[in-house]
């Protein structure tokens, strides 16, 4: 009934992945963490290999993987730098409401080409005063004949100053709450677009984040996703896509720091012998091991019941809040193991203790992800 045994194809995909993250990840990452660039030379690359459209299904360009393969590709990415992987990993969050919802004509028109031609797509939900309280939004989309006209401004976006296509999610009824929200595809090209300030992150430096603005944007009433009312629930299936993916960046950015941590902890001596020969590391790294080990487990719980085609909302939930956590004690306890050095930019660990913060905030914080935990064991 159950196996942890990998296909052949799913080791292929690691290794293919494993060796991205080290050859042309890593030895990169530190430097776009210092400057914040964008790193298009590496996702080149990543396109070319089929790693930035491998969610995509077959029919549309895609590698048509599942989302279990997608898990185990990307906990290798963030292995590598979790920045250059979440901006890597944007154009699936965003294309992943017009493949949920989107007809068949627009995920010809809105989903095949990025399969093509490399470039890049936004999820705007986020806003300013709509972060945890998604069904907030403000954004207002007016039906004008055959045209909705958009206003609003999104914030904390990824890919926001680069992309070419938006996923905007905004209230066609602000008097209905959340059961008025809708989902547009919103191309970058119309006048009205344009990406606002570029933020300035403490960690996952690599990841472009950025408002972007929407002033009397007038959209074809035919990019609508679904019908009026539909977008919520797009927004929330897509997210119980999304999580298992994060989940399993966080255990890539866990599995570095442990890595890091035990090989140095068998280097560094303190009074006469390498500091691994103390029962209090021995705990630390034992700890970690076993952590990561249960976070990679739920994560693939997560992804395995979507493939199933089964509601993973609980088991996605667990498996963000878990491994994001996990991705936090176990960097934390890494700069701990590195002493004063772990807090020092030239060793790795503090990269990655910066980088750790955020799987706990972006796409449903930890607290969120609780609060969907209880509602899914107390009220469905
Ligand atoms: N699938 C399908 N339907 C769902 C669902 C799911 N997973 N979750 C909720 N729904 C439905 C409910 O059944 C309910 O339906 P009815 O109206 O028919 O009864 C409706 O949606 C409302 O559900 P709730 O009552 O649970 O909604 P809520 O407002 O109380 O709470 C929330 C929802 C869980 C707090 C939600 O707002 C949420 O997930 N917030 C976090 C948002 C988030 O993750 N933002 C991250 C942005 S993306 C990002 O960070 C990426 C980036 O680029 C950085």
């Amino acid at each position: 009934m159950i196996g942890f045994e990998p296909t052949e194809e799913q080791v292929a995909l690691q290794d293919m992945a494993h060796k991205f993250a080290a050859n042309e990840i890593r030895p990169k990452a530190s430097e776009y963490d210092r400057t914040g660039a964008f790193p298009a030379e590496i996702f080149k690359k990543a396109f070319d290999l089929g790693l930035m459209t491998g969610f995509v299904p077959e029919a549309y360009g895609g590698l048509g993987l599942c989302s279990l393969d997608a898990c185990i590709i990307e906990e290798e990415l963030g292995w590598g730098c979790s920045g250059i992987a979440t901006s890597m990993t944007a154009n699936g969050l965003a294309l992943t409401p017009i493949l949920l919802a989107g007809t068949e004509e627009q995920k010809r028109e809105f989903v095949e080409p990025f399969t093509k031609v490399l470039q890049y797509a936004s999820f705007c939900l986020t806003e300013p005063g709509a972060g945890s309280d998604a069904g907030g939004i403000a954004t207002t989309a007016k039906k004008d004949g055959d045209v909705y006209v958009l206003n609003g401004r999104k914030c904390f976006i990824t890919n926001g100053t680069y992309a070419s296509q938006y996923t905007v999610f905004a209230s066609t009824d602000r008097s209905k709450g959340h059961k008025g929200l809708s989902a547009f595809v919103v191309p970058r090209s119309l006048p009205g677009v344009s990406p606002g300030k570029k933020e300035d992150k403490m960690g996952q430096r690599a990841s472009d984040t950025s408002d972007v603005l929407l002033e009397e944007v007038r959209i074809p009433a035919a990019n609508l996703l679904g019908k009026e009312g539909d977008g919520f629930k797009i927004a929330m299936k897509t997210l119980d896509y999304a999580r298992p993916t994060v989940a399993a960046m966080s255990v890539g950015v866990a599995r570095a720091a442990f890595e890091l941590a035990m090989q140095y902890s068998k280097e560094r001596v303190q009074f006469g012998v390498p500091i691994a020969m103390n029962q209090a590391i021995h705990f630390m790294l034992a700890d970690m091991a076993m952590d990561i080990e249960a976070a990679r487990l739920l994560t693939y719980k997560g992804a395995w019941l979507l493939d199933q085609g089964k509601r993973n909302t609980k088991e996605s939930s667990f498996a963000k809040a878990f491994a994001a956590d996990l991705a936090m004690r176990v960097t934390t306890d890494a700069v701990q193991i590195y002493g004063g050095y772990g807090y020092m930019r030239d060793y790795p660990v503090e990269k990655l203790m910066r980088d750790a913060k955020l799987l706990q905030i972006y796409e449903g914080t930890s607290q969120i992800q609780r609060l969907v935990i209880a509602k899914e064991i107390m009220m469905r």
